[in-house]
Order: structure tokens, then C-alpha cells, then sequence
């Protein structure tokens, strides 16, 4: 078996973390158990790039028992968990290549082995496997029976190649569907992005200013979290309706500008381009922390950063905390090199809302081998939504009402009034 993990050695503890995971991830369990018996994609060769932690493990088992014949590779340089990799190949025989901290070329040749496998469905974080398979292996194409794709900035890239009809394979926004960007992005985004923050600095949020970029899913979790813990919170937003709900929140909305002069904290979850520039580094308070939770490094702009520094003090503390100081003594503290900070810092989403991520992605998985599409971006369909959140509740030992016959009349007629 072809790999390419940190070291096998730290296998058992991996294997440790990915069983705890599996504990919190029980909709997971239950697909899994049926694909062992039922096997909807035997034999089916199957290449995945998402961030390589101990939820994807549960995932990629849960494909590999229902017969794909699965590689895996990282969908950011940073994400890896090295000792869930080794763990990956060791104790369940699924090829990885992926090392935490790997260099672009690396991350690059990651995704080019993964290619090589020949895969006739595709899984990703982002599109950077199928944007690689379009532009380097693009006769490969026709073979693929679909790409699921997990997170909000790849189903944009996705949308822009099928407008471009660029598009050479069926693709399904996983992030789309309810059960995960309502789960997974806010309450999911919303604890680890937290987490990863306070991980790396030991920072005291209450009482703090903190300043969240973006009011989407993410931000919105983000956003909740950070007042829950005593901050006081300002959104910036470009969209008015996100911003007439952030003010409506209750939280301060202003443009960055302003918004950077008065924070303690700021944190990024646009899926955009440089929120964060030179002219807002240069109204900063001395020892801002700057973080971005969003998919790719480029919301802040780095290399401004860099320009206005006449210092820089690489991981000044646990190895993802960077201090830039400015020609006046002013310090800004760079949180994981631009690299969503959950990940980076901390384990990311927890099991239980991947559990229903991972689900997703396992039925549609088998639901788009079942079927011959042509190229475009589809929805999950309706009915894998409900399974999911149906048999989440169930696990979660919540029952709801059921509508009486009397009100699904009354809901699909229209001539009752007052
Ligand atoms: N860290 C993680 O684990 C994780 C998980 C899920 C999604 N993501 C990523 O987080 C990002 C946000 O995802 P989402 O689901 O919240 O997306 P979303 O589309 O729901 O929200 C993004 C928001 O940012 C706003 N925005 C865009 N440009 C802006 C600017 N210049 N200034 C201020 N606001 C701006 C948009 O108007 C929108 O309201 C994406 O890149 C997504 O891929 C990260």
C-alpha cells in the first residue's frame, strides 16, 4: 500500500481518538453497519480530499465498509492530524497522504497521488482535488460519477466552473444541505473556531473586543459563542440584510476600518479575499490578534502584513502564534499563518456535528453511483436530509409531534381562511 503519513508510530494513540469520535458520531454507526452488510460501493475506487481528522476517519471507514476502495489526501497544508493519518494506514488499511505543516508542493503532490488512484468518485474540502483533476487529469473526467462538496467557498468555485461551463462532472453542495451547513458550520465553526483561538493564545474573551468578519453560517456561530463568553461583539458584513441581522442580533455593525481600531480580536469567516488589509493593520491596537476561520488563508492579506513589519517573531507561542511588529512599536499577532485557526489549532468541528456532515456525504456517495448524471451542481435530495436529522433526534432520545391527517390537509389546501 502506497502512503505518505508523519509516522506510523503514533498509530495507537490516533486509533484512540478516532474510537472516542466514533462514539459522539452514532448516525454514522448506523450507515456504516448497513453499508458492512449491504455493500453499495463495492469495488468502487474512491479518492477524498478533506481535512484529515478523527471524524473523516469515521467517515472513511464507514466507505470502506461499504466496499470503496479508498485514498485519502488533505484539503489544507495545516489540518492533518498526523497521529489519525498513521493510524488510517496502520489499523485500517486506508492509504493517506497527508503530514501536518506540508509544503505547498507536498500538499500539491498529495492531491496528484490521490488522482493517480483513478478514481470514479471524488469527495472534497474545498475543490482543490477537482479543480486539479479538471486542469491537469481532465480526461478523467467523464469517468467520475460524482464529487461531493463539503464547504461553502468550494461550492462557490463549483457554481463559478459550471457558469463558466467549465464544469465536467456532477458535483452535490454537500455544504448545501441543512444537515450540515446549519449544524456544521454554525454551532460546528461556531465551538472550535473558539477553541482553536483560545488553544493558541490563553486569551480571556470576556470583557474583550471582538471583531467577527462575515455574518453567514460560520460567523453567525462564531459570533453567539463570543458574546456567550463575555465579549463584546461587532460585525462587519458587505451584505445588508446579514448586516441588518447582526444589528438585530444585538451585536455593533461597522466597516472594518473602524471596526479594526477597536479590536482585542479579530476573526475572519468571509470566503473572501483580503478582509483584512494594509489599511486596516495600520489603525490597529498594539497586540491585536488577528485569526481567520474561513476555508482559505487569503481573507487576511499576509504579505501587507509582512511589508509593514520591521520585525516578525516567528511562533512565538505553540508554534501558530506569529508577532509582527509595525515601524512604531505596534505588535499584531497572527494566528495559525492564516489558516483556519480551528483546524490549525485546535481539532476542529466536534464528532457530533460531523456525524451528520459525514452522513451526508456517505448517502449521497451512494445515492450518485445509483445514477448516470451529467455535469452540473446538484442539491442533496430531500429525503437523505430527513433520514439524517430524523435518526439524529432519535439518537439524541428527542421525539417530535407527528402532523394529524387534519393538518396536512389543511396545509396543502387553500380554500380555508378566517
Ligand atoms: N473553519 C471551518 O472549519 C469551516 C467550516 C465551514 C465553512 N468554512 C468556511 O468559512 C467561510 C464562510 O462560510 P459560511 O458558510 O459562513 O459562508 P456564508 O456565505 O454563509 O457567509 C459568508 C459571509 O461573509 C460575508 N462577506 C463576504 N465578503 C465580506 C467582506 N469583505 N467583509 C465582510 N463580510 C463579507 C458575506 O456577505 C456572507 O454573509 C467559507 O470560506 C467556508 O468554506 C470553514
Amino acid at each position: 500500500m502506497k502512503y505518505d503519513v508523519k509516522d506510523l508510530e503514533l498509530a495507537t494513540e490516533g486509533k484512540k481518538r478516532i474510537e472516542w469520535a466514533d462514539n459522539d458520531m452514532p448516525v454514522l454507526e448506523e450507515i456504516r453497519k448497513r453499508f458492512e452488510v449491504e455493500k453499495p460501493l463495492k469495488g468502487k475506487k474512491m479518492a477524498a480530499c478533506l481535512h484529515i481528522t478523527t471524524e473523516t476517519a469515521n467517515l472513511a471507514r464507514t466507505l470502506k465498509a461499504g466496499g470503496a476502495d479508498l485514498v485519502l489526501c488533505a484539503s489544507n497544508p495545516l489540518s492533518t492530524q498526523d497521529d489519525v493519518a498513521a493510524a488510517l494506514v496502520k489499523n485500517y488499511e486506508i492509504p493517506v497522504f497527508a503530514i501536518k505543516g506540508e509544503d505547498h508542493e507536498t500538499y500539491y503532490n498529495h492531491i496528484h497521488a490521490c488522482l493517480k488512484h483513478d478514481p470514479v468518485i471524488t469527495m472534497d474540502d474545498g475543490a482543490d482535488l477537482v479543480s486539479v483533476l479538471h486542469t491537469e487529469y481532465s480526461e478523467k473526467c467523464q469517468q467520475i460519477y460524482a464529487s461531493m462538496e463539503e464547504t461553502t467557498t468550494g461550492v462557490i468555485r463549483l457554481r463559478a466552473m459550471n457558469k463558466d461551463k467549465a464544469l465536467k462532472l456532477p458535483v452535490f453542495a454537500v455544504n448545501d444541505a441543512m444537515t450540515k451547513h446549519l449544524f456544521d458550520n454554525r454551532y460546528g465553526t461556531g465551538q472550535s473556531t473558539v477553541d482553536g483561538i483560545i488553544r493558541a493564545t490563553d486569551i480571556l474573551l470576556a470583557g474583550k473586543t471582538v471583531v467577527v468578519s462575515g455574518y453567514g453560517w460560520c460567523g453567525r456561530g462564531v459570533a453567539t459563542r463570543m458574546k456567550g463568553m463575555g465579549a463584546n461583539v461587532i460585525i462587519t458584513e458587505v451584505d445588508p440584510i446579514r448586516a441588518l441581522e447582526a444589528a438585530m442580533d444585538g451585536y455593533w455593525v461597522m466597516p472594518m476600518e473602524k471596526a479594526a481600531s477597536m479590536a482585542d480580536l479579530i476573526v475572519t469567516l468571509t470566503g473572501n479575499i483580503h478582509v483584512i488589509n494594509e489599511k486596516h493593520f495600520k489603525v490597529m491596537k498594539d497586540g491585536a490578534v488577528v485569526a481567520n476561520s474561513g476555508h482559505f488563508n487569503v481573507e487576511i492579506d499576509i504579505p501587507a502584513l509582512e511589508k509593514l513589519a520591521v520585525k516578525v517573531r516567528k511562533n512565538i507561542r505553540n508554534n501558530i502564534v506569529d508577532e509582527y511588529q509595525l515601524e512604531d512599536g505596534r505588535r499584531i499577532f497572527l494566528l495559525g499563518h492564516g489558516r483556519l485557526i480551528n483546524l490549525a489549532a485546535a481539532e476542529g468541528h466536534p464528532a457530533s456535528v460531523m456525524d451528520m456532515s459525514f452522513a451526508t456525504q456517505a448517502l449521497v456517495t451512494e445515492y450518485a453511483l445509483q445514477r448516470k448524471l451529467t455535469p452540473d451542481v446538484y442539491e442533496v435530495p430531500g429525503e437523505i436530509e430527513k433520514y439524517i436529522s430524523t435518526l439524529k433526534l432519535k439518537t439524541m432520545g428527542i421525539t417530535i409531534d407527528i402532523l394529524t391527517d387534519e393538518q396536512a390537509n389543511y396545509l396543502n389546501s387553500w380554500e380555508m381562511g378566517t
